[in-house]
């Protein structure tokens, strides 16, 4: 018996990186699954490795930062399946490793535009699906830096932030429904976006892995699984009574 057997998933940002490692995780344990993400090719190629698994996924392209796309494709998703329960807001982007005084309006409303408008008009049009069904869970990634700060990429860290309140808010708000709002806090996790930063780092992956770890309890980077098994529990019904929580996977960074 899986997990999330006879419940409906559907995950932004499920192309790459933690969100295929939810995608796949969710549809081993017995959800179905609509995989969106904004790059078509390899979204595609995530619902079939999925179905061919022997899983049930479906790909739909959804840019997040697209009030139609998202309301469209959330429409698409509820009809093939016949409703929702579960909302995981994956989708991101980094931006500009600059400090406040050198961003520009441009390179601050770009990374808004996924990262906090993304959350807000997903979690927007799946609310009522959840509410018709008497309840759900959403899981937002959110990240170590929407906890605590540092001298790196501001405009990403202050949007995580957002998505912490904004998991506060609509846990407060969405109870009555019997929706449950969670959020995750990664530390540094080896996906293709971090791979990206590692190779203009000095020294390569090795040298960026010593770096970001170095206050960390368990010194290594974290993998998408180790994430992804973090955002089961949280969508499934393992958690009916945890709403509300930000929970840290970020070997040990948060505690020290
Ligand atoms: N990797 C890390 O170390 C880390 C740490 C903490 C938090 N996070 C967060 O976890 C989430 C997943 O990160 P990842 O490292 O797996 O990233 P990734 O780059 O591997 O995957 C992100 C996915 O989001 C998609 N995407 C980007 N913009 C989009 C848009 N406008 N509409 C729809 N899809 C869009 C991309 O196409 C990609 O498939 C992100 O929200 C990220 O900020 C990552």
């Amino acid at each position: 018996m899986g997990r999330l057997d006879g419940k409906v998933a559907i995950i932004t940002g499920a192309a790459s990186g933690m969100g295929r490692a939810t995608a796949e995780l969710f549809a081993a344990e017995g959800a179905r699954v609509a995989v969106t993400d904004f790059d078509e090719e390899r979204g595609r190629e995530v619902a079939d490795a999925i179905t061919a698994a022997g899983g049930s996924a479906r790909f739909h392209r959804m840019d997040v930062s697209q009030e139609e796309s998202v309301a469209a494709v959330v429409e698409a998703a509820a009809r093939d399946f016949g409703g929702l329960d579960i909302l995981v807001n994956c989708a991101g982007i980094i931006g500009v490793d600059k400090p406040t005084h050198e961003v520009t309006e441009a390179e601050w409303d770009a990374l808004f535009a996924v990262d906090v408008k993304g959350v807000f008009f997903a979690t927007k049009h799946v609310v009522p699906h959840l509410i018709e069904r008497g309840g759900g869970s959403i899981v937002n990634f959110s990240s170590i830096y929407g906890l605590v700060g540092n001298d790196e990429f501001t405009p990403y860290h202050v949007a995580k932030g957002a998505v912490t309140m904004q998991t506060r808010q609509d846990a407060a708000t969405y109870g009555r429904y019997g929706i449950r709002v969670n959020s995750v806090h990664p530390s540094t996790v080896l996906t293709p976006l971090v791979e990206g930063i590692a190779a203009e780092f000095d020294g390569g992956l090795p040298a960026y892995e010593a770096m970001m770890t170095a206050n960390q309890s368990i010194r290594r980077l974290g993998r998408p699984i180790e994430v992804a098994y973090g955002v089961l529990y949280l969508a499934s019904d393992e958690s009916a009574w945890v709403t509300g929580v930000a929970l840290p996977i970020d070997g040990g960074y948060t505690a020290r």
